[in-house]
């Protein structure tokens, strides 16, 4: 039987051609001798490094201003590489068989060969395999897991193209690969997979229905301390605009208050905004959220309204990244 992991490594040859493997090369090289390198996955850029030699993943803190706490993600290009790092069990081998390569990173028992600051000091690592060819060419050519945070300066929205990772954080990395906009827009789904029970640390591309469906089982969401202890990045405020952001359900008068304000949703609003963004669908709304909120920013809105999404699907990640961005 061809798995859907062959299936996609073969549709993934005719996606890069020869002037892109050069520069994938000269990317693994990077890599390997400890420097950091910015490269495309489905869900946002990434900001890599060997995930084995703690000298250069500390390059990753320093060049985000990100504290020392916040575990990273493991890229893997597959399941073998995964067990190089983590230990399986047969919840996660189940999961990776249906939905990698994709946006799921599974939390894990961590082997003794990932530094401990790889992992934030946890005794967990979290690894996935990125839906993206350049990305999984790139650890295959390196032949070490990559670990790679979204490729912004720690508090900034996710880049979701090539420049922006330029403008964030481009005198840290030597190269940045571009593979265009990402397909996702938002961050893989983050899951506890290590107990007896899975616990869905940071909704993502991946849908907490989607997951139940395949397990057959109710996937928990952590109260809001264990979060914090599980997954040290819910702590800090994420994805924030420069300028503020509110949330509504309906009428939006009284939060804009005289200013010059920008309305984001899949509606119309019921007053004329100075910049206004009207989503097709909530995959839209996620896939754009984090360029569109840069782009607001510089148009001289001085406060952003956006529309809450319904959540079911990728709408729960959604969610969760506006209540982030707003600082609730
Ligand atoms: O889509 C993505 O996941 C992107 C691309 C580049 O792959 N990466 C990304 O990484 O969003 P970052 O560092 O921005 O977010 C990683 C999240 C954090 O919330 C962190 O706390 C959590 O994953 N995490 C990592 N390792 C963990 C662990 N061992 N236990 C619990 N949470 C962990
Ligand atoms: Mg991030």
């Amino acid at each position: 039987m061809i798995t859907r992991i062959e299936e996609r490594l073969e549709e993934y040859k005719a996606e890069i051609d020869e002037a892109m493997i050069l520069e994938i090369q000269q990317a693994a090289q990077k890599i390997l001798s400890g420097e950091l390198v910015g490269f495309p996955t489905e869900t946002v850029y990434g900001l890599g490094a060997n995930a084995l030699d703690a000298d250069a993943v500390m390059k990753i803190y320093a060049a985000k201003g990100r504290p020392s706490d916040n575990p990273l993600i493991i890229h893997v290009c597959d399941i073998e590489m995964a067990e190089s790092v983590v230990e399986l069990n047969w919840r996660a081998r189940f999961l990776m068989d249906i939905f990698w390569p994709g946006p799921l990173s599974l939390v894990l028992k961590a082997r003794e060969t990932v530094p401990k600051v790889t992992r934030g000091g946890l005794e967990t690592a979290a690894v996935r395999m990125p839906d993206n060819a350049i990305a999984l060419e790139l650890v295959r050519m390196a032949g070490v897991p990559i670990a790679a945070p979204s490729a912004n300066r720690s508090g900034r929205p996710s880049p979701t193209d090539a420049l922006t990772v330029k403008e964030d954080i481009g005198d840290a990395v030597s190269i940045v690969i571009d593979g265009g906009p990402t397909k996702v827009g938002l961050e893989s789904t983050v899951l506890d997979v290590s107990g007896e029970f899975p616990v869905l640390l940071r909704p993502g591309g991946i849908s907490k229905e989607e997951i139940e469906k395949a397990l057959h089982i109710e996937v928990l969401l952590p109260f809001d301390g264990e979060a914090i202890k599980r997954s040290p990045g819910t702590r800090y405020r994420h994805y924030a605009p420069k300028i503020p952001l509110v949330l509504t359900d309906g009428s939006c008068s009284s939060l804009v208050d005289g200013k010059k304000w920008a309305w984001i949703g899949i509606s119309e609003p019921e007053h004329s905004p100075h910049v206004k963004i009207i989503f097709r669908d909530v995959e839209e709304y996620a896939k754009e959220l984090f360029r569109v909120l840069r782009v607001i920013e510089k148009s001289g809105a001085e406060i952003i309204v956006a529309q809450i999404p319904d959540e079911t699907g990728i709408g729960r990640a959604l969610k969760d990244r506006l209540v982030r961005a707003s600082g609730i």
